[in-house]
């Protein structure tokens, strides 16, 4: 049996949970259910990292002891776990008396080993940071990362010899390429690396602090708290065991934000070469969830938005959905309720949702309340179907273990678009009128909810128990690996009627919006249309051919800050797939959503035209995803969802290789959008 142990960080205690610490969790209990759906064996650790300066202090200003404070502060992870229905194996808190005793034998042997050294150390020391900084890191004499005032000290401490280990890690990290995912963070940790490695300092003068875990060599000091912490893998799973009896450790995949990458790829693998322990397999650091401006969330910035709010109006699974759905692992993502609509009414409540909506109420109305049994000989577009069910089986076999979590889901989505489209071509509303195709109407209606079962299922682990109603309304549920085969349901499945299972958003109006508004409801004149384009520099990040039409292309973009998106675009005469890849684009991006062939398209590409040929049109370099579009000298206007009919009051021209509106170029930070396309080309 294949093995899969996962962790997240273990989250300090010094504050209440908020979405970064839960899409972590999310992450790996999410990977885990996927990796046991596919039959590994897995092991799932989180905990919490209890000692330390930031977590006393924390307690001081409550008037606490720390060890109040952890107990309370531990307890809000673990009921938030329970609450988002997360399965983890073991929750590991550093002052388990388990893990004390564990780095304690741990310190010892590096002490007797040589490997740690004391030395009496003199430099600028940091409280709010727990560091000493040295002269030239300072900023204005200040702490370089928080700006707060550093005290001169000089005190004996001891050393992890991490220094000796720089070439050795350096190596390793070049002979194992996929041990830090993604690659650019690789890249980042090999930079790092270029400049010397120092050794580590690895305790506290219980002057200074006490919260921590005593050196067993020298009881006036405890141990620095990312020492004590990192430990927290191999300490938490030292007597456990998988099924077979093997041993746990080394984990499958460490996941962490990638705030914590030095101390992950760096201080660990270190400190583990140093005790000749066996490395973890991969290192997965993943992007920022951003608010709507683009800052870092956090509670302590102000701006955090709370998790409970969108979990407790909209439902536990929905939220895990948009957490697993949204992130693409590795990269930023933006959190706004925007983003969070788009995702349930699309991908849950128009595409999945009405599906199995329309499959069960269907096949109850014309079947006595049951499934159908199939009747006639599959054709074409059931082997169709079909054949695409098992390519999306095959995707999450093969791409589960590589971590591609979001790819899998929209693969899944896409297969419950599928169904939508054959029920579309069957059209089974109007062979239940004819009563000589009660047969094709069985086939069909089977087809369909075969179908369905598998996308329902394929979803497990992102949503279990969302999943297990759909399944429920099916008659049917989901029981392990051999259920990802084609062809569990039977007919005569006994079907559920109900509400729908993911019921759309419905935007609320507050007393200000449900006024009229005069300002919008004005027509727009062409004077105001240039401010109110929203064109934003975009990244093709993946290129697919419609489903439905022939010279579609329908395309994955990343717009930085205004989101991912999804646009079909018309270049198939123009462009080869490869070209587009990974192409920058000038995207219309508040242009109002519209289906084309039955794939939502949000925003359209500009491009000119030459020879007959469409052209797009180009952000200068220096552009970076998302960055808004200007036309020089006119502000950006109100924000409000255009038409066609709206942009087409404006004529955009290209002269000399640069977009006009008039008179007036088109700007990205002051440099030009261009087309190469010839003069008088209209941009469209
Ligand atoms: O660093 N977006 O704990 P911590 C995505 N105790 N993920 C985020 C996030 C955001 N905006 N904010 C936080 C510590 N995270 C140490 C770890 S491990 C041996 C010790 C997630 O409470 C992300 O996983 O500050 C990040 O690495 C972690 O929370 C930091 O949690
Ligand atoms: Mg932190």
């Amino acid at each position: 049996m294949q093995k899969f142990y996962v962790t997240t960080p273990i989250y300090y205690v010094n504050d209440t949970p908020h979405i970064g610490h839960s899409y972590t969790t999310v992450l790996a209990d999410v990977l885990t259910r996927f990796h046991k759906m596919i039959g590994y064996d897995t092991y799932f650790l989180t905990g919490t990292d209890e000692h330390g300066q930031k977590v006393q202090r924390a307690a001081e200003k409550r008037g606490v002891s720390p060890q109040t404070h952890v107990d309370e502060y531990s307890e809000h992870f673990k009921s938030l776990w329970e609450k988002m229905n997360i399965s983890y194996n073991q929750f590991i808190r550093t002052t388990d008396p388990a893990h004390i005793r564990f780095v304690m034998e741990k310190l010892q042997e590096l002490w007797d080993k040589g490997e740690i050294y004391p030395e009496e150390y003199e430099g600028w020391y940091s409280v709010g940071e727990e560091r000493f900084f040295t002269e030239d890191e300072l900023v204005d004499g200040k702490d370089p990362i928080s700006g707060r005032p550093v005290e001169w000290l000089k005190e004996k401490n001891y050393f992890f010899r991490m220094g000796k280990y720089q070439e050795r890690l350096i190596d390793y990290i070049r002979e194992n390429p996929d041990w830090i995912v993604p690659d650019f963070r690789k890249n980042e940790v090999l930079g790092f690396l270029k400049q010397p490695l120092h050794d580590l300092c690895i305790s506290r003068p219980k002057s200074r602090l006490s919260w921590g875990i005593t050196l067993p060599f020298d009881n006036e000091y405890v141990t620095y708290v990312w020492f004590d912490a990192l430990i927290n893998y191999v300490s938490a799973v030292a007597d456990k065991k998988y099924t077979d009896g093997s041993p746990i450790w080394p984990a499958t995949y460490h996941l962490i934000g990638k705030d914590i990458l030095t101390t992950h790829c760096v201080y660990w693998p270190t400190m583990l070469m140093a005790l000749g322990i066996e490395l973890p397999e991969h290192i997965l650091a993943h992007g920022w969830w951003l608010v709507g401006d683009g800052s870092k969330m956090s509670k302590s910035g102000g701006t955090g938005v709370s998790p409970m709010e969108y979990m407790d109006k909209y439902g536990v699974d929905v939220f895990r959905y948009f957490l697993a759905r949204e992130m693409v692992v590795g990269q930023d993502s933006v959190f706004s309720h925007e983003a969070f609509v788009r995702r349930v009414n699309g991908d849950l409540a128009n595409d999945l949702g009405n599906v199995l909506n329309r499959v069960v109420h269907l096949s109850a109305v014309n079947f006595d309340g049951k499934l159908p049994a199939p009747k006639t000989p599959f054709s074409a577009l059931e082997t169709e179907l079909r054949n695409a069910a098992m390519i999306v089986q095959k995707c999450v076999m093969e791409w589960i273990p590589q971590v591609k979590l979001s790819q899998v889901i929209e693969e899944v989505i896409g297969l419950a678009r599928h169904v939508n489209r054959y029920l579309e071509q069957k059209a089974p509303w109007k062979l239940a009128k004819d009563e000589s195709k009660k047969d094709e109407l069985a086939a069909t209606l089977y087809t369909a909810a075969e179908a369905v079962r598998l996308a329902l299922s394929f979803l497990t682990p992102v949503m279990p128990q969302k999943t297990a109603e759909g399944l429920a309304m099916l008659g049917t549920s989901f029981d392990g690996i051999e259920d990802l085969k084609w062809g569990k349901l039977k007919g005569g499945e006994l079907l559920q009627k109900g509400a729908p299972l993911f019921p759309r958003i419905e935007e609320e109006k507050t007393e200000a919006e449900k006024q009229p508004k005069p300002a919008q409801n004005k027509p727009l004149s062409a004077e105001d249309i240039p401010g109110m384009l929203e064109l934003r520099a975009a990244k093709i990040t993946r290129v697919k051919d419609h489903p439905d039409a022939q010279s579609l292309y329908v395309l994955e973009l990343d717009a930085g800050d205004a989101g991912k998106r999804t646009v079909c675009s018309g270049l198939k005469n123009s462009y080869a797939a490869s070209e587009l890849q990974d192409k920058m684009v000038i995207l219309f991006a508040n242009l109002k959503a519209a289906a084309l062939r039955g794939v939502m398209s949000h925003g359209m590409l500009l491009a000119g035209e030459n020879d007959g040929k469409a052209v797009l049109i180009a952000p200068p370099e220096n552009a970076e995803a998302g960055d808004r579009a200007l036309f020089k000298g006119i502000p950006a206007g109100e924000s409000r969802e255009l038409k066609i009919k709206d942009f087409d009051k404006i004529q955009l021209k290209v002269k000399q290789g640069v977009v006009y509106t008039g008179e007036v170029p088109l700007e990205i930070n002051g440099g030009p959008v261009t087309c190469e396309a010839p003069d008088n080309s209209l941009v469209h």
